[in-house]
Order: C-alpha cells, then sequence, then structure tokens
C-alpha cells in the first residue's frame, strides 16, 4: 500500500485530500505544527478507511530539520499545502509580515521538496503535488507579496517537472482560483468562482490519477488567468484587480 505525506494537514484542504487519498486506499502521514490537533482525523481516516493514520511534527520555516523528517517518512507521493497570506497592505509595511509570507509559501516549499525529489529521483519513482495559486500567474497590487510567492512556487514546481521527468517522477502544480477555508474567511467570495476544500480534493486526486502537469481549480480559472495574462500592461498598470 502506497503512503501519502500532506505537509500543512491542519489546512481545510488539507484535510479534504487526506480524506480522498485515504478513501483511495493510500496510508496517510499528516504533517502539521501542531500535529497533536489532528488526533481526531487521524481516528476518523484509520476508521472510515481501514488505513494506517500517523501524525508528524513539521514546520516549513526550519529548513534545517527537513532532511531529518522527510528521511523518517520516505512517503510515495508528497503534497505541500501549507501556506500563507496576509493582508498585503500591512506586508507592505512590515517586513517581518512579507519575509513570513515569502519564506513559508516558497523558500520552505523549496527545501522540502528538494529532498523529496532528490529521494524520488534515486529511486526512479515518486509523486510530487504542490498547492500553488492562481495568484501566481501574473503580478497585481492587490497580491503583491502573496502573489510573487505563488508565481515563484508555480515556476519551481514547473523546473522541477522537467528535471525529473526523466527519472519517472510526476510533478503537478495545483493552481486554485478562491476555496472556501480559513485562509479566506474574512473576505468576501463570489459564489460561482469559488470551490469547497472537497471540490479542490477531488479534482486534485483525479489529475493525480491521470499523472497531469498543471490543474486548475475550477477548470474555469485556466481560462479567466488567460484573459488576465494577455491584458497588455500599458493597459493592466492602470487597472485595479
Ligand atoms: N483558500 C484559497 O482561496 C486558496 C486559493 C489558492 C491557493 N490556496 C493555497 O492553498 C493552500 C492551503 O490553504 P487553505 O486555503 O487551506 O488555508 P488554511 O486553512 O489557512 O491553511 C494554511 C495551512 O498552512 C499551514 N502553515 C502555515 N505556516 C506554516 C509553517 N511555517 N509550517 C507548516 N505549516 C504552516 C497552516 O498550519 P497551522 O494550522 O499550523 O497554522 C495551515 O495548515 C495554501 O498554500 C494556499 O496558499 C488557497
Amino acid at each position: 500500500m502506497e503512503t501519502v505525506l500532506i505537509l500543512g494537514a491542519t489546512s481545510d484542504i488539507g484535510i479534504a485530500i487526506a480524506k480522498k487519498f485515504a478513501a483511495g486506499g493510500y496510508n496517510i502521514q499528516l504533517a502539521a505544527r501542531t500535529p497533536a490537533q489532528l488526533e481526531p482525523l487521524k481516528s476518523d481516516i484509520e476508521i472510515r478507511y481501514k488505513v494506517n493514520c500517523g501524525l508528524y511534527a513539521f514546520d516549513a520555516l526550519q529548513y534545517n530539520t527537513h532532511a531529518a523528517f522527510f528521511a523518517g517518512l520516505k512517503p510515495d507521493v508528497t503534497i505541500t499545502i501549507f501556506g500563507t497570506m496576509y493582508e498585503e497592505e500591512d506586508a507592505f509595511n512590515d517586513w517581518a509580515l512579507a519575509e513570513g509570507m515569502i519564506n513559508t509559501n516558497y523558500t520552505g516549499a523549496v527545501s522540502i521538496l528538494n529532498i523529496a525529489a532528490k529521494h524520488y529521483i534515486g529511486q526512479q519513482k515518486g509523486s510530487i503535488i504542490g498547492i500553488s495559486s492562481v495568484a501566481g500567474d501574473r503580478g497585481r497590487a492587490s497580491k503583491l507579496i502573496y502573489g510573487s510567492s505563488k508565481a515563484a512556487f508555480t515556476a519551481y514546481l514547473a523546473g522541477l517537472r522537467n528535471k525529473c521527468f526523466k527519472d519517472n517522477v510526476h510533478v503537478m502544480t495545483v493552481k486554485p482560483g478562491f476555496v472556501y477555508t480559513r485562509m479566506t474567511e474574512n473576505i468576501p467570495l463570489p459564489k460561482p468562482l469559488t470551490s469547497t476544500p472537497e471540490e479542490v480534493a477531488d479534482i486534485v486526486y483525479s489529475g493525480f490519477t491521470k499523472k497531469k502537469n498543471t490543474i486548475y481549480v475550477k477548470w474555469f480559472w485556466r481560462y479567466i488567468m488567460l484573459i488576465i495574462k494577455n491584458i497588455p500592461e500599458f493597459q493592466f498598470k492602470k487597472m485595479k484587480l
């Protein structure tokens, strides 16, 4: 039975993805800064889906712990879900907040995924799924730091996919649009454009089984972002997006 590592397992999207893979017969490794709070989820997964589920401490910002952390788990599939989004105006004015977003969304993800990728290249087998965001598709004032950290992560995942392809390692980039989670609970979201974490999990699982490269959640975000990416810069810079 194969094992899936969920990095950022306390997130609403992480919980839904863990359950989806468990339902597909995968053993689950739940990793989070405070793994003790995941005891009820672990029990639920083990009872409901009859798979093994372990809890592990993981902090994306503790880079020097990542190698030993991964060596102790060696999952078949590694999924990075963790991320941080602060108010952009606050982050623009406070380097600690900007740095926190950049380091969580990009540096921490690169740190752990470099280690996972090296392991998968070594064994010529494995899968990596990274949750990025449509916010990384074009730089915008309203997502200045968050969007640029996700843009960097998207570019990293594309490069990793290119690097690992010949070694039979599948790397999938996930770009959600709006999702109802703790991260967006104070933001009014347009219902027709917004997904539930369960919808994200269904689309991620389906994309994984089909070995997709990049998926948008939901599909129409690919076309929304295509339009946004094609607005000429002389016009785009005057817009409020
Ligand atoms: N919600 C959306 O509309 C949306 C859209 C596009 C992309 N995304 C992306 O989807 C992913 C999941 O977010 P979500 O919407 O499910 O939000 P969420 O519920 O707020 O989840 C964020 C997760 O990141 C974890 N985290 C933050 N800093 C960490 C660190 N230093 N080390 C380890 N874990 C850390 C949090 O753990 P704690 O419980 O310890 O705080 C939490 O599990 C993120 O990458 C986000 O950028 C979300």
